[in-house]
């Protein structure tokens, strides 16, 4: 029996902070505890999708490594068979799909999409047909696969909008062809997101920790040595109320610090809350979170030093070469109604 697709794909232009490690990377890996052996799960790295605005091109390929690297120190299970992990760009069918589906999208969809405006808006000198074409090839990512549940980020809701509208519109021109992927209430229910589960900027905590921040203080990045990072959490944003509260509201910077501390302890938020609620000297607190945020990356770093690149290329390889055969399988019945075979 063919089990349901869930597919993700993992961006890897910026080094991911700690926030990326507790808001996607965690979550990813319980995904796969909980979801493995019902249903195939596709992780994949767009690396077509991370030029469509500047990057430095001389690390591309080699970043790709490092963050799956970070996934597998994450707790991901390589060995897991019904895991499949791969780069977009080593499956051709993901272009040859998207130039299939161009020509069933609007020019007036694509200029549409919130991400497209803003990002055209940030990157006026370059916007090219990349950019804008950026939602036909994600959906050319799902629809090859047949995958039903994506889980992404709010940005992306758009996104899996227009993938669903270009696959029922293939289907009403060509017969039931493509897997329309379930609508966005349906996927929130089935990932059931913990929607607060967003990191805190440590310079600026009204807004959340950002990769692409240039306020080095104001985040963890995962490479960020352990002494660094303690430097990072005692210099910390805090408030003046010289009391430990839990209020994202009225005091967001301890509020954060003890987030972090919950989460990487793996002790509930009600127990760190317990410890530390009432308590007048912030900089007790900070020495505890910094004590485990050193902890964390010491271990964490271990972990990544102890995966080869040749076990990673090696999975990587084994799953490119079966999802080459499935979205063939895919691009053929496309090249089929659409006349060209
Ligand atoms: N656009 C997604 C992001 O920025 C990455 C992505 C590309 C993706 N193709 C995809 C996610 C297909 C899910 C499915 O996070």
């Amino acid at each position: 029996m063919v089990k349901p697709v869930i597919l993700t794909g993992v961006r890897s232009n910026e080094e991911p902070t700690l926030g990326n490690f507790l808001g996607a990377f965690t979550p990813m890996v319980e995904m796969q505890k909980k979801y493995a052996g019902d249903y195939q799960i596709n992780m994949f790295v767009p690396d077509l999708h991370s030029f469509t605005t500047p990057i430095d091109h001389s690390n591309l390929k080699q970043n790709t490594l490092h963050n799956l690297k970070y996934f597998v120190a994450a707790g991901l299970d390589l060995d897991n068979s019904d895991t499949f992990l791969y780069r977009q760009s080593y499956i051709p069918a993901h272009s040859e799909m998207a130039w299939i589906l161009d020509c069933f999208t609007y020019v007036g969809e694509m200029q549409r999409m919130t991400q497209f405006k803003e990002k055209s808006a940030e990157h006026a000198a370059s916007v090219t047909m990349g950019l804008m074409n950026y939602p036909v090839l994600m959906a050319a990512d799902i629809l090859l696969y047949g995958a039903e549940y994506i889980p992404v980020g709010e940005d992306q809701f758009q996104h899996l909008e227009i993938t669903r509208d270009i696959a029922m519109r293939f289907n009403n021109k060509f017969g039931d062809i493509l897997v329309v992927p379930k609508s966005t209430a349906d996927q929130m229910r089935f990932i059931q997101r913990d929607k607060g589960l967003r990191v805190r900027s440590l310079t600026n905590p009204a807004k959340k920790m950002s990769k692409s921040s240039e306020d080095e203080k104001s985040k963890i990045c995962l490479s960020d040595n352990p002494s660094v990072a303690r430097k990072k959490i005692m210099s910390a944003t805090t408030d003046s109320l010289a009391s430990v509260n839990f209020d994202w509201e009225k005091q967001p910077g301890v509020t954060n610090l003890l987030k972090i501390k919950s989460l990487l302890s793996g002790r509930s938020q009600d127990d760190i809350n317990a410890e530390w609620v009432g308590c007048e000297r912030y900089g007790d607190l900070k020495i505890s979170v910094a004590d485990t945020v050193e902890e964390f990356l010491t271990n964490f770093h271990l972990k990544y030093k102890s995966i080869t690149d040749e076990e990673l290329i090696y999975k990587l390889e084994k799953s490119e070469e079966k999802m080459r055969k499935i979205a063939g399988e895919t691009l053929l019945r496309v090249q089929k109604a659409v006349g060209l075979r």
